[in-house]
């Protein structure tokens, strides 16, 4: 029991004795840049919205789409709050002043992020309803974790990636203005965001245990499933905006496998052999939930060639060809993404 001062006190006293090597110190001297950068790029919410509205004369959409927008981006508000608390929780949790300053930054962002796509939706005039369970798996995994190390590689890492994933598709589906304009400023956020888990993880996985680390690929495997089967959730809504979902889960592990070999290089070595075990095992499941279908084939026959294409590549590795850097091909066409993804998936 506390009792006037008696026993252990919540603030950390020795924060500033906490020892450093001189990589450990560049890192967090980075992290610090990261809260002071994200305190000048600050966007001022109501006025962008109230602009952006104005010069495209509102939200101008059919039924059908409006109810797409509004499906896809319910999934993305309730990811703004739970990315909004999980910062708030690492803020609360991490005792050396870089990362803390960059979580602490980084929930100021989050919740300008709520807030604006909540007005959005107002203007749309669309009410968020509760997730359902499959679309839930992702984000209450990395909530309910109490491990800082699995909450930054979960939030940072992997719900980041998805995020800008997802904004990206919809920008350049064109589906809506005034929401193209405005993803932009969200994408801009959540890659200094990503920049939190590449600088703050180095010197926390050096610490791991062989069993710790076990762990953290299931847990990685986990959620890589479960974001997945979030962007199946939206697959019906996407279509509705004319966008692909095979092409967007493409993009998503390409934007996955960047963020994993910036984290790599931050460490200093190529990819280790559990991430390419991760990466067949995403690779596998997105092909039997997101097949091929090339016109005139029929279904039957394109789910029995994704399912051998499945089998394989768990047996014997990743496939050769170029993912999606872009939902447009001609977009993608100009900037392959192959030289990156084979840095990636092979050592
Ligand atoms: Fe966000
Ligand atoms: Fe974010």
């Amino acid at each position: 029991m506390w009792i006037a001062g008696l026993g252990p006190s919540p603030l950390p006293f020795d924060m500033f004795s906490l020892a450093k090597d001189a990589d450990l110190a560049r890192r967090q001297d980075k992290l610090t840049s990261l809260y002071h950068r994200g305190q000048a790029l600050a966007w001022d919410g109501q006025k962008v919205l109230a602009e952006l509205l104005a010069k495209h004369g509102g939200i101008q959409l059919d039924d059908a789409k409006r109810h797409a927008i509004g499906n896809i981006l319910q999934v993305l508000l309730w990811g703004e709050l739970a990315a909004w608390k999980i910062a708030s929780q690492l803020a609360d949790s991490f005792v050396p002043l870089g990362p803390k300053l960059a979580a602490t930054s980084q929930a100021h962002d989050e919740a300008r992020h709520f807030y604006v796509m909540h007005d959005y939706l107002r203007e749309l005039g669309f009410l968020p309803q509760p997730l359902n369970r499959q679309a839930r798996v992702l984000l209450d995994g990395v909530l309910r974790t109490d491990d800082p190390l699995f909450k930054v590689m979960g939030m940072q890492l992997m719900i980041e990636a998805l995020a800008l994933t997802i904004f990206q598709a919809l920008r350049e589906s064109n589906a809506e203005p005034v929401l193209c304009e405005l993803l932009l400023y969200y994408e801009k956020d959540e890659a200094r965001h990503v920049g939190l888990g590449v600088q703050y993880l180095p010197s926390e996985l050096k610490k791991l245990s062989r069993w710790k680390e076990r762990r953290m690929i299931a847990f990685q495997v986990q959620l890589l499933l479960a974001a997945l089967l979030e962007l199946k959730v939206m697959e019906p809504h996407m279509r509705v905006l004319g966008v692909d979902p095979r092409r967007v889960y493409l993009l998503g592990t390409t934007k996955q496998a960047l963020v994993f070999e910036m984290l790599w290089k931050e460490q200093g070595q190529a990819d280790p052999e559990e991430e390419s075990l991760a990466s067949r095992i995403l690779t596998a499941s997105g092909e039997l939930l997101f097949p091929e279908r090339p016109p005139g084939r029929s279904a039957m026959s394109c789910y029995y060639q994704a399912a051998k294409e499945a089998l394989r590549t768990l047996r014997v590795g990743l496939p050769e060809n170029i993912p999606a850097s872009s939902i447009d091909p001609e977009a993608e066409a100009q900037r392959p993404m192959a030289s990156v993804w084979r840095a990636e998936t092979h050592s």
